[in-house]
């Protein structure tokens, strides 16, 4: 496999979801992409370009079960890369049948939709101590997608991320009652990244790693490691303890709710979670909010990373920064 990264052709799928922006601006901002499509669903007014997309992002209208067409983008465009933010409802829809099409156009590498808690060991769990839904899992189901990509040998990247900044005070219900809304106590520490270094770390690995490392690899990341109760100090917000359930506007609201806050309870709010061991790997490196230089990443199924040093989250993203830490595996 090249030990040289030749990346400069590009396709997100997905034009406007909460994590595309940052990832389609991201990709438009560094000067390794010299190719940049987004797939989107036609729709009536196929002709106007999504508000956010930047000047050098061609819009591209697919359907998805249009697999002919779909592999004539991406051989056309002489994609190297394409990266899924699809809805989680398409995963074993959409995205797997532009996977399939990207393998038989030779795309290099495919990004899934993670960008969220660690999955891997997940398949054929079924059932998490009652937390999720069996295999209908979202985070099952992330992982039952890596299997399918092994098995079609389409290499792949997968980026953890915990918890987006913009989705805080959502997940622990501050809308519903202007609460932090804790399950336990509120002091195991969970992974929380910033949108934007989500976009400007998977622009800056894509074009800058060569092929070997990302083959099948998984980047954990981690802009801030606290607790939900420093999160609700820090934010000068009050907070309620012990709650059986976070409160939502419907069953499936609230269900969801309570089973993002129940992981970052339990540890799996972690970027560093080894669902094998049940273990938290919590990584070492400079506390982000100190300033202080450089950290080591250890993983713990392998590579030593060097992690940069650290900035607030938030702030521009330049090209060779990273979060405060990422391990590969
Ligand atoms: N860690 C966190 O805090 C966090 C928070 C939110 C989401 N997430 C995860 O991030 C990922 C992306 O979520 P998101 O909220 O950004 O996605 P989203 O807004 O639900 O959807 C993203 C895009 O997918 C396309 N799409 C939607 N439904 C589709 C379908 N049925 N078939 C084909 N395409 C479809 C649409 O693009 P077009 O209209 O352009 O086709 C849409 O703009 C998910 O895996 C989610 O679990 C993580």
């Amino acid at each position: 496999m090249s030990n040289i990264n030749t990346n400069t052709s590009f396709a997100v799928l997905g034009s406007n979801g909460a994590i595309s922006p940052f990832v389609i601006d991201a990709l438009a901002k560094h000067s390794g992409v010299k190719k940049l499509i987004v797939l989107s669903r036609p729709r009536p007014s196929s002709s106007s370009k999504p508000s956010n997309l930047p000047a050098n992002a061609e819009l591209v209208a697919v359907d998805y079960n249009n697999h002919s067409a779909l592999v004539e983008v991406f051989t056309k465009y002489s994609t190297d890369v394409v990266i899924s933010t699809l809805s989680d409802a398409a995963i074993f829809d959409a995205q797997k049948k532009a996977a399939v099409a990207a393998r038989e156009a030779g795309v290099k590498v495919f990004v899934p939709v993670e960008f969220g808690n660690v999955t891997i060991g997940l398949a054929g769990k079924g059932e998490r101590n009652g937390e999720g839904e069996g295999e209908d899992d979202i985070q099952v189901k992330k992982n039952r997608f890596a299997e399918f990509l092994k098995s079609i040998e389409l290499p792949y990247i997968h980026v953890f991320t915990g918890l987006w900044l913009r989705w805080i005070s959502w997940v622990f219900g501050y809308d519903v009652n202007q609460k932090f809304n804790i399950i336990g106590k509120g002091e195991t520490p969970a992974s929380f990244t910033a949108e934007e270094d989500i976009g400007g770390f998977l622009a800056h690995i894509l074009t800058t790693l060569p092929l070997s490392q990302l083959s099948n690899t998984h980047f954990r990341l981690q802009g801030e490691r606290l607790t939900v109760r420093q999160i609700a100090d820090r934010l000068g917000k009050p907070y309620v303890t012990n709650v059986e359930a976070i409160p939502g506007s419907g069953p499936s609201d609230w269900k969801f709710r309570t089973l993002i806050t129940s992981q970052c309870d339990s540890g799996v709010g972690s970027t560093g979670w080894d669902h094998f061991t049940q273990k938290d790997n919590p990584g070492p490196g400079p506390n982000p909010m100190s300033g202080k230089g450089e950290g080591e990443g250890q993983g713990k199924e392998g590579k030593e990373v060097k992690t940069r040093k650290p900035r607030g989250v938030g702030i521009n993203f330049g090209k060779d920064m990273f979060g405060r830490g990422w391990r590969t595996s």
